[in-house]
């Protein structure tokens, strides 16, 4: 990393497509031993696993297995929720197996009038699980939060105050009516989203000597394990069908989710919405933020091996395109907001694209897009993707598109 000097004299970030640096990407259909990979078998065995090797030691790092003796806990259940439309739940999940451990609650709705296990979608939240709803016997969460008084957090904790102040982001009740559940988690729960030196959260279970390696996981690979955790739960769930779980994230958890739906695939749909670098956007482009920028403000969340490419992009073996199709052949959503460019929408398209022929490999329908779409004309075959006006955020216009592209995956239609 550079010293804070250095660091203020970064470039400014660029805004300017004709500024844009000439690049080549690796192919994701090309081993690094040059070999063309023309079969879905070459695919399986060989260059896929390359890829995820990669993406582990070279940018999120490593996770280590995740626990066999997790306890389960339901702590409240509520069959009338939402006036009566929805069960509510809320499920502790001990990650070391004993209640000393760290823990964390999901909480989790669904239709009430479900007949059969229900599709879910399932996602992370930056302050908690409390702040997704507005129904007010929900537990507030008591674990450290960032700092933001517009959402009702004091002195890192979150007060009754904060309840409901992200629920613009969740629309539960559209969910449901859908005939979908939800299970919300706090990001936090699994560990926070500071710099500490990795001494909390579950990587103290794992790493309470010492600070990860250079190819052990950071912030993010912590998240996405919780995620499988998660999923290891829903699986025990009667009234939610496991192999329906679209798993979401919002910017740096929706960097967080496409990495979670790259590592385990049991996650059946993927969606990143304004996930920007490090996420959807190819890094090569060094549009809006940067390795350099996103490593400095934030140096917990890759692993450390990631530093080596700051200013470097050229040097990465892999880009984000290869990110997505990893998650190949199964569904995936990329969003952006024409406003965020910070997240460069063009990126985080050309990644989709960019990752079609391994999903036309594998047989599927693929993308579809050869040019980005107009704003707020989303493209949805097996890789959806769409830009719409406005900013950085999570819009009922997004969760329209979502839940249209998790019918067309899930139910058939
Ligand atoms: C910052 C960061 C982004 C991130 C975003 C968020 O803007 O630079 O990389 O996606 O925060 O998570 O909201």
């Amino acid at each position: 990393l550079l010293t804070p000097a250095a660091h203020a004299q970064r470039p400014k970030p660029n805004y300017d497509e004709s500024q844009v640096p000439e690049f080549k990407l690796p192919d994701p259909l090309v081993t690094q031993a040059g070999k063309k990979v023309d079969s879905a078998e070459e695919w399986n065995k060989v260059r896929r696993p390359e890829i995820l090797e990669l993406f582990e030691t070279e940018v999120y790092g490593k996770s280590p297995a995740r626990p066999e003796n997790m306890l389960f806990e339901v702590t409240s259940v509520k069959n009338d929720a939402l006036g009566g439309k929805a069960i509510r739940k809320e499920v502790s999940v001990y990650f070391s197996g004993k209640k000393a451990g760290p823990r964390m609650d999901l909480l989790i709705y669904l239709p009430a009038k479900a007949t059969k296990p229900v599709p879910v979608f399932m996602g992370l939240n930056f302050y908690g699980n409390h702040t997704i709803t507005d129904e007010t016997d929900v537990q507030i969460n008591g674990n450290w939060m960032r700092a933001s008084k517009e959402k009702g957090i004091v002195d890192h904790k979150a007060t009754e105050d904060s309840r409901g102040k992200s629920s613009s982001r969740w629309p539960i009740e559209t969910i449901i009516d859908r005939g979908y559940g939800l299970v919300a988690i706090y990001c936090g729960d699994i560990d926070p989203d500071y710099d500490d030196g990795f001494k909390n959260g579950v990587h103290a279970l794992f790493n309470s000597k010492q600070k990860p390696a250079p190819d052990e996981w950071g912030t993010i690979s912590a998240w996405a394990w919780g995620l499988s955790c998660a999923l290891d739960y829903l699986e025990t769930d009667k009234q939610i069908d496991a192999s329906k779980v679209a798993v979401i994230g919002h910017s740096r958890l929706g960097k967080t989710s496409l990495w979670a739906g790259a590592t385990d695939p049991r996650f059946a749909l993927v969606i990143s919405n304004d996930s920007g670098c490090g996420g959807a956007a190819l890094s090569r482009r060094r549009f809006g933020e940067t390795l350099h920028v996103i490593n400095n403000a934030f140096p917990h969340w890759f692993c450390d091996n990631f530093n080596k490419y700051i200013d470097k992009e050229n040097d990465l073996p892999v880009d984000q395109h290869m990110l997505i199709s990893l998650i190949a052949p199964r569904p995936v959503y990329v969003a952006s907001a024409e406003d965020d460019q910070w997240a460069d929408p063009k990126g985080e398209f050309l990644s989709v694209k960019y990752a079609e022929p391994v999903y036309k490999l594998l047989g599927t329908t693929g993308f579809g897009a050869e040019d980005m779409p107009g704003v707020n004309k989303p493209v949805q075959k097996q890789m959806g993707y769409h830009i719409r006006t406005g900013k950085h955020d999570v819009t009922d216009f997004d969760w329209q598109q979502y839940l249209n592209f998790a019918d067309q995956h899930f139910q058939g239609s």
